[in-house]
């Protein structure tokens, strides 16, 4: 640790961090130290994952009255209850005696009562204090003006089509608040390719640690001039592939679902960018409003006839037609309407990331089009798939050159003519602006001193300790 370091130790969380941000974040390029600084990682955890809408899981991983699924976010081991009227609650994974994790498990039912394995104190499902041994030990004590006696600490949730999101965060903005209509849209537009208009989680995530900062992977969702470079490889073959098969003759009638896939990867700079974009204040995107490489899949028999049925021909060709590459709600998810595949990002340190790839099922749609989401999944999204092993690579290599001497910038300046206006545009494609979106409400948020209801509520450790590396250049 040196000097300067030392000087910042005893920073209270409700220091004002603004001119160190604005070192970090000039409007166009990200200083490496947004990506390789611990101090920075911690306050990331404080002021932007506690107060954003951190997307959790899926009510269908919970179909039934004390089903659970402990999920960490932003450190906080977390609890996901469903209850006997069919809502959800989101408990803090922290028994109020004295501590211990109510459950290790991923997920499990709980009966009708959270029982700790540690002294057997008992909650209802909605985390309230149902029973605890010994109960004439606590007598003439001060037990009910505990904070035990409260029972385990809820956690802001919301639930949006099935798709639940926590805020840590007691206090700030509500999900609609903070997640815009034109993002809530965007999930609709997923669950709508049901016919039923729901979906369900198909099986469990693939999931893959990467050694890289969690922003390195939020911003390549929206990169679109990576593609044909860093797939290249995988496009190229399935080209010279899918051409030699058609040339013998020996081509099957139908395209196959994986050949469908991947040949658009290859496709050049002039098509990604009349793909388009949309950003939305709050770092939020839409990639694709105009096309996307799922564009052109083919037809699943079948499947346009259940969707007329269900919604009419209007509706059906409305909801059929768009298909966005990628959505962004920041910080946690990037996903896609169809395939109807969901990633969820996980930062698990300054440069360890849990990426999650989740599968739904379209209930009432035949089984082809889960077939194509999980093929999807399989061969893009997977780490031993054809295509993210090359991202994964390169996120990596990223990661350990960033700490390089010499240039200390990454640069987003691909559109950048003047300070990008505030507010939701519609953009190129190509431009970066996509991604200093993302850093726009990234800065905003870590700039943004705690309340001190804020920084008391905090559910997770403090910045205090190591305060120093990248805020006091
Ligand atoms: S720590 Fe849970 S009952 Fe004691
Ligand atoms: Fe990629």
């Amino acid at each position: 640790m040196t000097t300067a370091d030392l000087s910042l130790v005893d920073c209270p969380p409700t220091a004002d961090f603004s001119d160190a941000v604005a070192r970090l974040f000039d409007g166009e390029q990200v200083h490496r130290d947004a990506y390789t600084s611990a101090t920075v990682y911690r306050l990331e955890q404080r002021r932007l994952l506690a107060r954003s809408w951190i997307y959790l899981g899926h009510v269908s991983q919970t179909p039934s009255a004390g089903d659970f699924i402990a999920v960490t976010v932003a450190e906080v081991p977390l609890l996901m209850v469903r209850q006997a009227d069919g809502g959800v609650v989101v408990l803090i994974n922290r028994c109020a005696h004295k501590g211990a994790m109510m459950t290790c498990a991923a997920s499990g039912q709980a009966g009708r009562a959270l029982r700790c394995p540690y002294h057997a104190w008992a909650y209802r499902l909605d985390g309230s204090l149902l029973a605890l041994p010994i109960r004439e030990g606590y007598e003439g004590t001060g037990l009910a003006r505990s904070q035990a006696a409260r029972g385990l600490t809820v956690v802001a949730s919301a639930v949006h089509r099935g798709f639940v999101f926590v805020r840590l965060s007691s206090t700030g903005a509500s999900f609609e608040e903070q997640v815009p209509e034109g993002m809530r849209r965007c999930i609709d537009a997923m669950a709508d390719r049901s016919p039923t208009g729901t979906l369900e989680v198909a099986g469990p995530a693939l999931r893959s640690v990467i050694e890289c900062n969690w922003k390195i992977y939020l911003e390549n969702v929206n990169d679109t001039v990576h593609a044909s470079v860093t797939h290249e490889s995988s496009a190229e073959s399935a080209s010279r592939t899918w051409e030699a098969l058609q040339r013998s003759g020996e081509a099957p009638a139908r395209k196959p679902m994986a050949m469908e896939q991947l040949l658009p990867f290859s496709q050049g700079s002039d098509f990604m960018e009349r793909m388009g974009g949309q950003v939305f204040s709050g770092g939020h995107s839409i990639l694709g409003i105009n096309a996307s490489l799922h564009s052109d899949y083919s037809s699943i028999p079948g499947y346009e006839a259940a969707m007329v049925a269900a919604w009419g021909e209007t509706k059906t060709a409305d909801i059929l037609r768009w298909s966005p590459q990628n959505a962004v709600i920041y910080p946690s998810i990037a996903f896609k309407s169809m395939p109807q595949t969901l990633r969820v990002i996980r930062p698990l340190g300054v440069n360890r990331t849990l990426v999650e790839v989740w599968a739904f099922r379209a209930l009432g749609a035949p089984d082809a089009l889960l077939e194509r989401t999980l093929t999807y999944n399989r061969i893009v999204f997977s780490p031993m798939s054809l295509v993210a092993h090359d991202d994964v690579q390169v996120f990596e290599s990223i990661q350990r050159a960033l700490a390089s001497p010499g240039n200390e910038w990454v640069n987003l300046q691909r559109g950048a003519r003047g300070m990008d206006p505030a507010g939701d545009s519609i953009v190129g494609g190509t431009d970066e602006r996509m991604i200093r979106n993302q850093y726009r409400a990234w800065a905003a948020a870590l700039a943004l001193p705690e309340s001190v209801a804020e920084a008391d509520a905090a559910p997770h450790g403090s910045v205090h300790e190591g305060l120093g590396e990248g805020l006091d250049r």
